[in-house]
């Protein structure tokens, strides 16, 4: 079974390139609060026109990419991700911005870059992903001025509850594992984790939900998550299909649940 945390098929499997991703970004296209992640997180820097960024994990760069109009020329933004095919893909969204981006192959639990070396550290849904969180954050802190700072969002409990109830509902030995990730570096947790390297915790929510009118999209994501897959394989997508096509025939538009966070931390 599919681990979070498993560091080796993450890299070969789940993160060897920007596919699985893409198809979890595209469900929030039917996200209700239109301000989008992306450009709430970016709401929430308070940084100095001058300022050296590193970003983990940076996945498909949509963070910047969102927020492309309103990054400041002083800000020196290095994007860094542990899978190769994650840092190209980034690479090749942002060539069209208007900015001198940075770009490396790093693993969060062994940063390559001096003490005190950055202003600001992001780190969006990724810290549940890293096995040894205790070594990522003293790298974190490390690299980090004295005085920065590090946004980290993430996931709370019942985020995306409703996916699965829908794999319920094709067969209960189905599961998606969703509580593993929460569990591991969640909105519940996440400020104990946080508080032995950083002295100021704060955490802000991003109240959203999704409302889905079509089936495809809630199949895509459902296969993007890679848990139980032999078994989802055996069933196939038309499986889900049905039982989703079913429910909005009776009840309409689906609600699925978004827990989403930011801790901002110094
Ligand atoms: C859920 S995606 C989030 C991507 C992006 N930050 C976003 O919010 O869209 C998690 C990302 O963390 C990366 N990742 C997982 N473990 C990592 C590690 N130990 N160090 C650095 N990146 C890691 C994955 O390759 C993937 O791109």
């Amino acid at each position: 079974m599919y681990k979070h945390n498993d560091q080796q098929f993450l890299l070969s499997n789940q993160y060897k390139d920007a596919s699985n991703l893409n198809a979890r970004i595209q469900l929030h296209r039917f996200s209700v609060n239109k301000r989008g992640l992306s450009n709430w997180i970016f709401d929430h820097f308070d940084l100095p026109n001058e300022c050296d960024i590193l970003e983990l994990g940076c996945g498909t760069g949509g963070l910047w990419k969102s927020n492309e109009d309103r990054i400041p020329q002083g800000w020196n933004i290095t994007l860094t991700d542990f899978s190769p095919g994650m840092v190209e893909k980034a690479k090749a969204n942002l060539t069209e911005v208007p900015h001198d981006f940075q770009f490396e192959t790093v693993d969060a639990q062994s940063i390559p870059y001096e003490d005190h070396s950055f202003d600001a550290i992001i780190a969006n849904h990724m810290l549940y992903h890293v096995p040894d969180r205790h070594k990522a954050l003293s790298e974190i802190r490390r690299v980090l001025k004295p005085d920065g700072v590090l946004y980290a969002s993430t996931i709370g409990f019942g985020h995306m509850r409703e996916l699965q109830s829908i794999c319920d509902k094709v067969d209960p030995k189905i599961d998606l594992a969703l509580n593993s990730v929460q569990s591991a570096f969640g909105l519940e947790n996440g400020a104990e984790q946080l508080e032995k390297y950083f002295n100021s915790i704060k955490l802000y929510l991003y109240d959203d939900y999704l409302l889905l009118p079509e089936a495809k999209p809630i199949v895509d994501y459902i296969f993007s998550t890679s848990d139980s897959t032999p078994l989802m394989l055996e069933y196939g997508p038309d499986a889900f299909l049905h039982v989703i096509e079913e429910e909005l025939k009776t009840n309409g538009p689906i609600k699925i649940t978004k827990r989403t966070g930011m801790f901002v931390v110094s």
